[in-house]
């Protein structure tokens, strides 16, 4: 056969995640089905392979497995099993395989919503079979805390669970048996569970078991709603480190890990600027700020510093997120690089390991990967499947500067504040941690996008058979997608994916289906419409449909200059408001703002107890011109605006970030009247006292403006 045939022949039957190191085709296939005992596997810890590595040689007559370890027959396996054909043969070839990196790290998030144990051993399932080998357990944190801790057991019956916005409880935790499973069960599948076990910040549910843990002993709740808090762990009292080090004491029990996680990350210090014990400590350990850093964050450092030595004791390794390099970094410490990878690339530059796992590279999962006005709602941002793909997790500065080899792995990160449900988790993960698991193992050389594309429909495939969710790209409209489109004598209506794929439609009110009419290019549409489209990736699986309802319209008539008014008419009402159908028999009180982005300004934002505030409703209505008749869409994360009495964008009981509710009139060129109902309340966790409350609205081929109205 050809060189040029083998190599045709090995990129079709080769569909391996991640791209094994070198791939060599042979001649002929060996039936797997019809003699399974002729599979030899042979670990030679003298074969001089790389560790996690193996050399699997498939000839007619059977399959040779070499590896020097365990872990290179297990990953041996997991290539094999990829290479299994329909028909049960597996082609003649050599494959000679190890990673480039020891750290192939996934992270997982219960404190946010909770993860069952059936769920986290789904996850290791998965992800071991494309050769990941780190789960990141994020154990504790304001939301929730998750693990028993025998000598602490408020923990568990306490802080594991939270009171929601609307009264129901969230919550639970992993007994000290469950872990164990959890633990063995990774194993079996190689994968080192790290625990992380946050501190000094992120720590509110352990305070609300043991508030003596904080500066001031405050009461607190444990948190319901996503950010920051400025409480913290008062790192002055030496009881806080006596905790801390029983805790350590039976995580260490529970986890053979090398490295222990301890957090770290956006720890607020400005009850330490307080707390007297605290400026004690700082006093006592001579901590003086400099250039720098604030005597405050040296504080931090300190507390990493006994972190540090609390875990060697034990034996074990502390890793941190980078803010651990603040104040100083303790000098056995491994960084985890978040925040950029300017983290990574200082904690290298001065010969500390690293793990990369920078949200701008294309770590961070919780982002959107697609256009926010369809997609379920994100913490924000915005990583594509190629973005992942395209990350070098060795910064050119650290490889040419020989420190490349500093860099441990790489590791998403999936926090899960708006992962309300099971599903959702896996949509954001796949097929996203198939890129991850290549730029994990394969060398850089061997990387291909449009390779990558076709092996990820195969393992698209796969996760269909296994009934696991993922995300196929929507179609998405050019100009920011909406599903309420209207015109005055003709509309273009255009769709793109994010990836090279098909999509179909139908124009009569039919679900699409794979034989629906392709689109190919953008159509006009003369009269009403409804467009369902999809989009069909190549093995045949359609999105999620879409339903564009596109409406011939009059112009809405402006307003005559009896009904115009100058100024912002607004009222609130104070109760605690899920939807506006929750506001009956309201005691309105007129209140003065200027424009409808002042409706979060009538209580104070209160980032600890969203409760010290009153909840409340509030209206307000305004007059604004358009310069010409035309179509207009219209956007505001408010709960509901009326555009001249019509309902034109309705967020109800939503999470009420990105306005997935755009609507398009035509009005006729003049002054019409806007008016939005913004309800101050926390829905999926967020508090929307944080958000925006602006009216936007963007011509046709135009651009967003915040409506201001007349004064
Ligand atoms: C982080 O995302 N706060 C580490
Ligand atoms: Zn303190």
């Amino acid at each position: 056969m050809s060189t040029f045939l083998i190599t045709l022949l090995a990129s079709v039957m080769v569909n391996v995640i991640p791209q094994p190191v070198s791939v060599e085709m042979g001649e002929g296939f060996f039936d797997i089905a019809k003699s399974r005992h002729n599979i030899q596997y042979t670990i030679n810890p003298e074969s001089g392979i790389a560790a996690e590595g193996y050399t699997l040689t498939v000839t007619p007559k059977g399959i040779r497995v070499l590896a020097s370890d365990e872990a290179g027959i297990f990953y041996a396996k997991q290539t094999l099993k990829q290479l299994i054909q329909a028909d049960g043969t597996v082609p003649c070839l050599q494959i000679k395989d190890y990673p480039r990196f020891a750290w192939r790290g996934f992270h997982i998030d219960p404190c946010r919503h909770f993860i069952s144990v059936e769920d986290v051993k789904k996850q290791i399932d998965l992800l071991s079979q494309y050769k990941m080998n780190v789960m990141h357990w994020h154990l504790t944190d304001d939301q929730g805390w998750r693990i028993e801790i025998k000598k602490y057991p408020l923990l568990a019956e306490v802080s594991a669970w939270r009171t929601e916005f609307d009264g129901s409880v969230h919550g639970g935790y992993y007994t000290q048996e469950q872990i164990r499973d959890v633990v063995a069960y990774a194993a079996e599948r190689h994968v080192t569970v790290v625990p992380e076990i946050e501190m000094p910040g992120h720590a509110i549910s352990a305070i609300r078991a043991y508030p003596w843990l904080s500066c001031t002993g405050e009461e607190v709740k444990t948190f319901y709603t996503w950010g920051t808090p400025d409480i913290s762990l008062c790192v002055g009292k030496e009881s806080t480190f006596e905790f801390l080090d029983n805790v350590i004491a039976e995580v260490v029990e529970l986890f053979p890990s090398e490295y222990i996680h301890i957090g770290g990350d956006e720890c607020r210090k400005n009850r330490w600027e307080q707390c007297p014990l605290c400026q004690e400590r700082i006093a006592e350990q001579g901590i003086v700020a400099d250039e720098h850093a604030t005597a405050e964050e040296k504080l931090q450092s300190y507390a990493i510093h006994r972190m540090e030595g609390i875990l060697a004791k034990y034996g074990r390794k502390l890793i941190g997120w980078d803010e651990i390099l603040e104040g100083g970094l303790a000098p056995t410490a491994t960084v985890m690089s978040w925040r950029g990878e300017e983290g990574g690339k200082k904690a290298a530059a001065a010969g500390h390991e690293v793990v990369m796992t920078p949200g701008s590279g294309g770590m961070y999962f919780d982002h959107f990967q697609g256009d926010p006005k369809i997609e379920p709602a994100t913490i924000g941002n915005y990583t594509t499947l190629e973005k992942v793909y395209s990350y070098d997790p060795v910064p050119a500065e650290l490889r040419d500067a020989g420190k490349g080899g500093l860099v441990k792995g790489v590791q998403c990160n999936n926090w899960s504040e708006y992962m309300y449900e099971p599903w959702q988790r896996w949509y954001m993960l796949l097929p996203r941690a198939f890129a991850l698991a290549e730029i994990a193992w394969t060398p850089l050389e061997r990387k291909c996008w449009p390779d990558f594309c076709r092996r990820v429909e195969v393992a698209c495939k796969e996760l269909d058979e296994m009934g696991i969710p993922y995300h196929i790209p929507l179609p998405e409209q050019p100009e920011g997608s909406c599903n309420e489109l209207a015109f005055q004598d003709e509309a273009t209506v255009a769709f793109k994916t994010t990836r090279l794929m098909e999509m179909v439609y139908t124009l009569d009110g039919s679900e699409p289906t794979v034989d629906s009419r392709r689109y190919m290019w953008p159509f006009k549409v003369t009269e009403d419409t409804d467009i369902k489209i999809a989009t069909l990736t190549p093995h045949g699986k359609l999105s999620p449909v879409r339903t564009v309802h596109v409406r011939k319209c009059e112009p809405m008539p402006a307003l005559d200059s009896s009904a115009m008014f100058k100024g912002m008419r607004a009222r609130r009402t104070d109760g605690k408001f899920v939807t506006a159908a929750d506001i009956k028999d309201a005691e309105w009180k007129e209140v003065s703002i200027a424009q409808f982005g002042e409706l979060t300004s009538l209580e104070p934002y209160n980032r600890n107890l969203p409760d010290s505030t009153r909840f409340y409703a509030a209206e307000a209505e305004g007059c604004f011109s358009v310069p010409k008749t035309g179509t207009y869409r219209f956007s505001s994360d408010c709960d509901m605006v009326w555009v001249d009495d019509v309902l034109t964008v309705d967020n109800s009981g939503e999470v009420k970030r990105y306005s997935r509710h755009d609507r398009e009139l035509v009005l006729e060129k003049g002054t019409h009247k806007v008016k939005a109902l913004f309800i101050y309340n926390v829905i999926g966790g967020w508090n929307n006292l944080r958000g925006k409350t602006d009216v936007n609205i963007m011509p046709a081929g135009g651009d967003w403006k915040k409506i201001k109205v007349k004064p």
